[in-house]
């Protein structure tokens, strides 16, 4: 909510550019296609703006667009469509609302280019992936470096923590009194000493090394046994993420998301309970993580 209302602040445009499918937060800005149905959703090159729920606006809707995630062309045309109107597109740099959904070679490098080009702010959502997948995020795995970056969930190290950076340019429209923010959890004690305690203690390069290799290990193990079993599925796994895929080829977008076999995805996740292992929290559209407290015995 405060990266979009500081990318509109910054460029003075109103619009905002997610992808569909992609889940970041529940204020009106981003609770648009989330995980709208077939009947509502239209094109695929240019998906509907579909609220995510009962009171979102319709004003909000419409300083909303929407795009296909790993499809260039289908951003490109809403920057045509919308000129001199996009403030900023936000995207998790890896879907993980879909499961797991890689970015295609390309497609970061391609939004960073449409951005530049069109000054409008890359925004990564790293609410998820921020200090999951590398030391250094995002940026660091894929050579990628958006304009703002949102962090959240594992950097509190289990208290509720949230942050959002920018240049400095960007972020002293705060200290300028130009963009408006505080609230009264903000910087709040506990939750800060958590946090740093987290990034010091915990999200160290050594324990990135120690969780890669947890990660590699188990990533493999379950691609040997979806081999030998035969099963229409792949691993996707990116820093200590992972998550089974049940479909014959990897997935680009929400849509081919959407045609998983249920039923099956139920039996694999209840028989893994069954046997005492909670893969994964329970839902396909979930994955697992590898934490800096397992180990070896655990994989
Ligand atoms: C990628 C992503 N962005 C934003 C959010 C919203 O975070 P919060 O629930 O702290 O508002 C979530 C929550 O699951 C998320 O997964």
């Amino acid at each position: 909510m405060h990266a979009c209302r500081i990318a509109r602040a910054a460029n003075g445009r109103d619009k905002i550019l997610k992808f569909e499918g992609s889940y970041h937060g529940l204020h009106d800005t981003a609770l648009v296609s989330v995980k709208p149905k077939a009947e509502e959703y239209g094109d695929p090159d240019a998906p509907n703006s579909v609220p995510g729920g009962g009171g979102v606006p319709k004003a909000s809707l419409s300083n909303v667009v929407v795009a296909a995630f790993n499809n260039l062309p289908s951003v490109e045309r809403r920057f045509k469509e919308n000129p001199g109107q996009i403030a900023a597109i936000i995207l998790e740099p890896i879907m993980m609302n879909v499961g797991l959904c890689l970015p295609q070679p390309g497609f970061l490098q391609g939004l960073r280019d449409i951005c530049t080009k069109n000054g409008a702010l890359l925004i990564f959502d790293e609410v998820k992936t921020g200090a999951k997948l590398a030391w250094g995020g995002a940026s660091e795995f894929f050579g990628v470096k958006p304009d703002m970056i949102c962090l959240a969930k594992s950097i509190g190290g289990g208290l509720p923590l949230g942050a959002f950076g920018a240049s400095r340019a960007v972020m002293d429209l705060i200290s300028q009194h130009k963009v408006f923010h505080g609230g009264t959890y903000n910087t709040n004690r506990v939750a800060m000493s958590a946090g740093l305690a987290t990034f010091r203690e915990v999200l160290t390069r050594e324990n990135y090394g120690h969780v890669d290799k947890l990660s590699k290990k188990l990533t493999e193990g379950y691609r040997a046994i979806v081999k030998k079993s035969g099963l229409q599925a792949y691993i996707a796994s990116a820093g200590v993420n992972g998550a089974l895929m049940l479909y014959p080829q990897e997935i680009r977008n929400y849509r081919d998301w959407t045609k998983i076999d249920i039923d099956l995805w139920r039996h694999y996740w209840f028989g893994m309970v069954n046997r005492g292992v909670l893969a994964q929290p329970y839902w396909w559209d979930e994955q697992w993580t590898v934490s800096v407290q397992h180990t070896e015995a655990d994989i």
